[in-house]
């Protein structure tokens, strides 16, 4: 299939014409090829108040990589290219717009696979460079984090966040755009990677996590006695790595039962994860005294840990913010959103230097390097 975008770039001036920091953008274009989702979204962002989602197509390769039983990157990367265009057209034709109305052009610089990041990159900063618009890499990490600020009821600074991806599982305190203190996180697996390890020794297929929590809705989460790692351990540090070893035991210990029981054994091992993650983020608001939570990353639409989150932070008096389900999972509108956030903020500017690179391997709290 071909797909040109319509590169009527002679008029129009842009309303961001001189790149003075914590100037509202206007017009952010943000692209996400981090991983196995292909994301592009506009978002607006004029004065100081929270910018707005004008439009987001995404298109997801789960479909693709589930022959594989994980992400194939060089499949990922070559998928990445087929989409990302006509995902872009699609996002302009929805939102109203043309090529030539946007004002920065924003893209996850990292971390995620190499190959995958060099390919949003590269189209952000030739974009960039052919338009005459200045360009922005964006932490992932922090896309998660400002999703929620796309939901109809936003939150405000500050707050603890839960950050539970598909690689990663931290707390934070975030006092202001790019002020994030990490204050505890896995020594070992994300708990994504916990849900979706397991999800694969039962035989669910890849992306676990989705799948485990449909199938324990009708089991039993007290059936089997998992462990619940550093509980008890006083910090709000997490560890998963043991729990997929408990559930191959108890799988292996079942033997031919395991068909019949696997909604028991889905259930007691989302039971665990979301026990450890409540627990460690009330603790995380009682350590901080803040009265507000933001919980974000892919297992953050998880129905279990949303209910269980629900009921304690009613208790606490504590608001419990999250992203809308759909953006819980990686898509362009939170690295525009973030990258309009940044801009707005003066945290970040947006630059001419189109010679981009990427961060495969990028802390959250070295994101000012
Ligand atoms: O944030 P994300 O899309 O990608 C990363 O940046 O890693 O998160 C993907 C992770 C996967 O581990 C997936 O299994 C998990 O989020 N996930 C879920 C659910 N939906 C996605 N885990 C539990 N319950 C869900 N409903
Ligand atoms: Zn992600």
């Amino acid at each position: 299939m071909m797909n040109r975008l319509p590169m009527s770039v002679t008029a129009s001036t842009p309303s961001f014409a001189d790149d003075t920091p914590g100037r509202a953008p206007g017009l952010v274009l943000g692209i996400e090829s981090s991983c196995d989702e292909t994301g592009v979204a506009l978002v607006h962002a004029s004065g100081q108040g929270v910018p707005r989602l004008e439009a987001h197509a995404l298109h997801s390769q789960i479909e693709m990589h589930q022959a594989y039983g994980g992400v194939v990157p060089e499949l990922a990367s070559r998928d990445h290219i087929r989409r990302v265009l006509p995902l872009a057209t699609q996002v302009l034709a929805a939102a109203g717009r043309s090529l030539a109305e946007v004002d920065v052009v924003a893209y996850t610089r990292g971390p995620g696979l190499a190959g995958a990041l060099l390919v949003g990159s590269g189209v952000a900063c030739a974009l960039g460079a052919a338009l005459g618009r200045p360009v922005l890499g964006v932490h992932h990490l922090e896309g998660h984090l400002l999703s929620p600020f796309l939901s109809a009821d936003p939150p405000e600074f500050p707050f603890v966040a839960l950050l539970v991806s598909g690689g990663h599982t931290q707390l934070m305190r975030v006092d202001a755009v790019g002020e994030y203190q990490i204050l505890g996180e896995t020594i070992d697996d994300a708990a994504g990677e916990a849900f979706d390890k397991s999800a694969k020794l039962m035989g669910l297929g890849y992306p676990g996590g989705p799948a485990l929590s449909r199938l324990a809705e009708t089991g039993d989460p007290a059936a089997f006695k998992l462990p619940r790692p550093l509980l008890h351990s006083g910090d709000l540090d997490f560890s998963f790595a043991g729990l997929k070893t408990a559930v191959l035991t108890q799988a292996r210990k079942l033997g031919d039962a395991l068909e019949s029981r696997k909604p028991d054994l889905a259930a007691s091992t989302q039971a665990a994860i979301v026990e450890v993650l409540l627990k460690k983020s009330m603790a995380a608001l009682r350590q901080t005294g803040l009265r507000r939570l933001v919980v974000a990353g892919g297992v953050g639409a998880n129905r279990e840990l949303r209910q269980r989150l629900n009921a304690a932070c009613l208790v606490a008096r504590v608001r419990v913010h999250y992203p809308e389900l759909h953006l819980c999972t990686d898509n362009g509108a939170m690295i525009a959103m973030a990258a309009a956030m940044r801009l707005q903020s003066g945290r970040a500017q947006a630059g001419r230097d189109y010679s981009f690179d990427v961060r495969p391997r990028w802390p959250l709290d070295a994101i000012d390097t």
